[in-house]
């Protein structure tokens, strides 16, 4: 039976992969989708949302929340990796369907305290909506079955040099959430530069099957992103015309963890550091490892992705 799921967005070109994976999953029920401010505004963000939504060809509402950091907001938006729109200016029909009038911190504390069996939750944009809605009612951490994060980074970061995006963007709100007791996934960068990518073989299959919307705008994201990457003048990590988009492989973690690497830290989120403000330490030692914070909760660590199980995957949702 397909498990109930909120996904919290920042939408950008990686997180409307991610969506359109989420929505045509079996796997999945998308209950709600909620925006966060985070890789542009707020507005775009839902823009976008709806926009993406409406080609996946299901019907999921979607709520605006926080405009803006906890504390401080970050100094830069990610739009020169997605593009000053979000969507590095895919031409996309307007919506016809709105945002809802809730605000996705009520939407958030409502459906889960009102679920009868702990649900899932998929964040890939900043956690300040996550974090907002554990300050409201601290019981919806009961009601959480796994919180699958994009989120940080083990050897580096990518906003800073240990800092990723949706960390740096509101260090404090990130805190908030790993100190919670909830179960949780965190999907860093790291998987990305091993076998979280997909191939240029694999996007042809789906840039094939236009005739289905998702793939359509799949194809044209990973495009996008070629093109962007090449501007941004950016190495190829893993293999020549691979694309590795990292909140697609946060939602295909929180479909099938089984094709994932995984290993148990604790994890702690730097928020003053000079150099390290957004940094997710993680404990890695190998002998004091959790002595410093005994009981602290581990965070299941996605360490790699079997590539082509996930390429798989993606192909088979997006293909049936
Ligand atoms: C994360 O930051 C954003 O730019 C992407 O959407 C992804 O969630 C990667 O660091």
């Amino acid at each position: 039976m397909a498990r109930n799921v909120i996904i919290d967005c920042d939408t950008g070109l990686d997180d409307a992969v991610a969506l359109l994976l989420a929505l045509r999953s079996s796997e999945l029920n998308v209950l709600g989708i909620t925006c966060v401010n985070g890789n542009v505004g707020l507005d775009k963000v839902v823009y976008n949302t709806l926009r993406v939504v409406e080609q996946s060809g299901k019907q999921v509402p979607v709520y605006a929340g926080a405009t803006s950091a906890l504390m401080v907001d970050a100094d830069e938006n990610a739009s020169k990796v997605h593009g000053s729109d979000g969507l590095g200016g895919i031409p996309l029909p307007a919506p016809k369907h709105s945002v809802e009038n809730e605000h996705a911190i009520d939407f958030i504390v409502r459906t889960f305290m009102e679920a009868k069996e702990p649900m899932d939750w998929i964040t890939i944009g900043p956690l300040t909506n996550a974090a907002l809605a554990l300050r409201k009612e601290p019981r919806i951490e009961e009601k959480i079955r796994l919180l699958t994060m994009m989120a940080g980074g083990l050897d580096s970061g990518n906003t800073r040099p240990m800092a990723e995006f949706n960390v740096f963007a509101d260090p404090d709100a990130a805190r908030i959430v790993f100190d919670s007791a909830m179960p949780k996934m965190m999907v860093p960068l790291d998987p990305l530069f091993l076998g979280g990518y997909l191939k240029w073989s694999d996007q042809q299959k789906i840039k094939a099957a236009s005739d289905k919307l998702w793939c359509n705008l799949a194809g044209k994201i990973f495009d996008v992103t070629h093109e962007l990457v090449h501007k941004m003048g950016r190495k190829q990590v893993t293999e020549e015309g691979a694309v590795s988009p990292p909140d697609l492989l946060a939602v295909a973690a929180a479909i099938d963890p089984s094709i994932m690497e995984i290993e148990n830290y604790q994890i702690h989120v730097e928020t003053r550091g000079e150099f390290t403000r957004g940094m997710t330490v993680v404990d890695r030692r190998k002998y004091q490892r959790g002595e410093a914070y005994p009981g602290r909760k581990e965070v299941a660590v996605v360490i790699d992705a079997d590539q082509q199980k996930y390429a798989s995957l993606v192909l088979n949702t997006w293909l049936a």
